[in-house]
């Protein structure tokens, strides 16, 4: 019997390891992964990401391009900014395909192949798509990626390079992933969906045990993220309970969720303010453009459970941040990341990060994704 299932996040329900069922038949929530015998086990005392327990039978089977270990940087130029003298980035942008979904991708690709999956069906704002196109390549699945017409085109050339068909839809964010599902269906394909695969999830954890091996003991106090659908944010709070289960961490790091003004709703409903998808607005942060993201409740319990916050940051400050982290620190992150320090800002002017703690800022994407000058 496999050791595998996954749990509904909402009501615990209980499904087996099929790639078919993305969310709960009874209430419709995300699932996560759940693994019988290993969560009563703890990781391996010499601890890495390759040894984190991850949803797969044979794990030698796997697809890598070598995703992960991303280096740590301080950013002293940036603390001088804010007077807060450790502030570190994790240069998330040197994955394989640019950004940090390919950990992710990574794991969502090696579960299709090892459950003899051909061909599937994505939908993204344009750099999880060029990431499961390249992931794909490698194991000779065909992919569809249903993406916004206006994405960044060096995305849309990206997913197309890797030999992935590219189907560009007008409209909002939310009319790509209506136009996937209708592919799917209509095409009986599977429908790979890393917002909602509990796999894609699964793979982002290893996040959290790349912080440990490169902090050890001295964990940052903060993790501050720019946030969409949260797979990073709640791959890593995974990754984090994980190993304080095991006993290899004592206190999970401070989780800070941030948005653009734009498209809040996690802001909004941590806030306890009503969000309507109809208020979504343009936003240069493309990235974390999701106006309703279903993992929404999973977020905010995280943001709570670690003491964090959600905060909303405008255009300009997105825009002034993307240019100060390149002119001041040789960093040319997506405007998308770029949103993260203008929330550090915030969260340091509100009182929420002491000036004398550590914060850690993943830089999500590279910015010769997406040129656009704005
Ligand atoms: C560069 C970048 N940063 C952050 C995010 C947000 O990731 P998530 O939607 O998993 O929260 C995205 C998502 O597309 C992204 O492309
Ligand atoms: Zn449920």
């Amino acid at each position: 019997m496999s050791h595998i299932s996954l749990h509904c996040v909402q009501c615990g329900a209980s499904f087996p390891a099929n790639m078919l069922i993305l969310q709960c038949d009874r209430c419709q929530s995300p699932l996560d992964v759940f693994y019988e015998v290993i969560t009563s086990q703890s990781p391996p005392r010499d601890l890495s990401a390759r040894q984190m327990p991850i949803p797969m039978h044979d794990e030698s089977a796997g697809v890598t391009l070598g995703e992960g270990d991303t280096p740590v940087v301080l950013l002293p130029k940036v603390g001088q900014l804010l007077g807060s003298e450790r502030i570190y980035g994790k240069l998330e942008f040197l994955n394989p395909t640019g950004s940090f979904k390919d950990r992710g991708t990574a794991t969502l690709i090696s579960v299709a192949l090892e459950h003899g999956v051909k061909e599937i069906v994505e939908d993204s704002s344009g750099n999880a798509g060029a990431s499961i196109a390249a992931y794909s390549a490698r194991a000779g699945i065909k992919a569809h990626i249903f993406a916004p017409a206006d994405a960044p085109s060096s995305k849309i050339r990206q997913i197309k390079v890797y030999g992935g068909e590219a189907h560009l839809i007008a409209g909002p964010r939310e009319a790509a992933t209506e136009a996937a599902v209708d592919f799917y269906q209509k095409n009986n394909l599977l429908y790979a969906s890393h917002n909602l695969s509990p796999y894609f999830v699964e793979g982002t954890k290893a996040f959290a045990y790349e912080v440990l091996k490169q902090f050890g003991d001295g964990l940052p106090d903060h993790i501050v993220m720019p946030v969409g659908n949260g797979s990073l944010f709640i791959g890593a709070w995974k990754g984090f309970q994980e190993l304080k289960a095991g006993g290899h961490i004592k206190d999970i790091p401070t989780l800070h969720c941030v948005q653009a003004q734009a498209v809040r709703p996690i802001v909004d409903a941590f806030e306890g303010l009503e969000w309507s998808i109809k208020n979504v607005q343009q936003t240069v942060a493309g990235g974390i453009s999701v106006g309703n993201p279903p993992r929404l409740q999973q977020v905010v319990s995280i943001i709570h459970a670690t003491g964090g916050q959600a905060v909303a940051v405008s255009e300009s400050e997105i825009l002034r941040w993307h240019g100060l982290l390149s002119a001041q620190e040789g960093i040319y992150a997506e405007p998308t990341s770029a949103a993260a320090f203008a929330g550090v800002e915030s969260l340091i002017k509100q009182g929420h990060i002491k000036r004398d703690e550590v914060t850690l800022v993943p830089i999500t994407g590279f910015g010769l994704k997406d040129t656009a000058e704005y």
